[in-house]
């Protein structure tokens, strides 16, 4: 298969974890005999210093044309200190999203049985742990009206959903639930707030299209609570904007690490794929970012392309990294590798991964086993 796809590294670690990403994607060619053409465009803070933009028009162009976008991170402590800031760099994220048509974030969360013991959960709380965030990505109060009155002394974010914003990502998230456990859990805050109570009415009468799926309900504040109490329970949580941006940051001490995490952002027509962590400045250029969710990513890349072969070895060599001990420092303060080591690692796994993996599992204690 030919794929064209845009790289948009990004700030602070972004760069260095996605080209870790893209070492992968390079064995994936190698081994399963396919053509990915790499472009790469300015985004974010680095776009502000270059361009005097975060979303130069050229990027949003290579986006439009390309097959899939990969994604690296985006953010400066520059502009997050400065409220007086003129842009930031994370509006190049978000006019992307929108323009892109973005609407529907996917968030796997799964625990890691190698790392059970890194999270700061109970290994009985956290085993098994497999669900699914669908959020809601181009609406609410992510994009509503803002307002600052004159003085400076008031200022208002608009919440705002129509229908049509909410049966797209629900029938995504009914389809997904249909296909793993049939559980949807809609998170809102309908007690209070007049946007959820929509979505409560949207959902429920979607649901009666979807009798395989059992559909249920919980207010958000409870559902914070849920996924640190029984995070088992869930299958797929869909819910809007910002509640989605705020869950699934908790979601991922889960697996122990945000490092871990991926995420796919489906639209359409196009489809961006990119770690849920942010650009973490202080480690930039240091080579300790963890490179896994963004090679995840990539993996997720290409199961949107239906090459689902591609995207098990993918998984499986980083299974193997995480088993064998190959991590970063937040997964393991004494490890001795670094960013590129474990892409490195990862990559060569793909590419031999028919390899039979001899090392008993239950016998590895991680980071103490020595990988030569
Ligand atoms: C995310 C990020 C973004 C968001 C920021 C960088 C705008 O936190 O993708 O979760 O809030 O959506
Ligand atoms: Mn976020």
């Amino acid at each position: 298969m030919k794929l064209n796809l845009a790289l948009l590294p990004g700030d602070g670690v972004g760069p260095e974890v996605l080209s870790q990403a893209v070492k992968c994607l390079q064995a994936v060619e190698e081994t399963f005999n396919h053509q990915f053409i790499y472009r790469e465009a300015p985004i974010g803070a680095y776009a502000i210093d270059k361009y005097g933009t975060s979303l130069p028009e050229k990027t949003l162009d290579l986006c439009k044309t390309s097959d899939a976008i990969l994604f690296g991170a985006i953010g400066d402590p520059k502009y997050d200190n400065n409220p007086e800031a003129k842009t930031r760099p994370e509006e190049g994220l978000l006019e992307l999203r929108k323009s892109l048509g973005l609407f529907a974030n996917i968030r796997p969360v799964k625990a890691f049985s190698s790392l059970s013991e890194k999270s700061p959960l109970k290994k009985e709380i956290i085993e098994n742990v497999d669900f699914i965030i669908y959020r809601e990505l181009t609406g609410g109060i992510y994009f509503g009206e803002k307002k600052t009155n004159e003085d400076g002394t008031i200022a208002s974010d608009l919440c705002e959903y129509s229908e049509k914003e909410i049966s797209r990502v629900a029938h995504l998230a009914f389809k997904a639930a249909k296909n793993r456990d049939g559980k949807l859990t809609l998170v809102d805050k309908a007690n209070v707030l007049e946007s959820s109570r929509l979505w409560r009415k949207v959902v429920s009468k979607i649901a009666e299209s979807y009798p395989e799926v059992k559909l249920d309900y919980l207010f958000v504040d409870n559902a914070a609570m849920q996924l640190i109490l029984n995070p088992r329970q869930f299958d797929v949580i869909l819910t809007e904007n910002m509640f989605g941006d705020i869950l699934s940051d908790e979601a991922s001490v889960i697996g122990g690490s945000i490092g871990l995490l991926a995420s796919a952002s489906i639209g359409e027509e196009n489809a961006l794929f990119e770690p849920i962590h942010g650009s973490y400045p202080q480690a930039k250029g240091m080579d300790i970012a963890n490179p896994v969710a963004s090679i995840l990513s990539a993996a997720m890349l290409l199961e949107h392309h239906s090459l689902f072969e591609e995207a098990m070895a993918v998984r499986e060599a980083v299974d193997k990294a995480l088993k064998k001990g190959v991590v970063t420092t937040d997964l393991n303060e004494k490890s001795q590798y670094g960013t590129n080591q474990v892409g490195d690692f990862i990559a060569d796994n793909i590419v031999d991964s028919d390899e039979p993996f001899t090392m008993n599992d239950e016998n590895i204690d991680l980071g103490k086993s020595t990988i030569i």
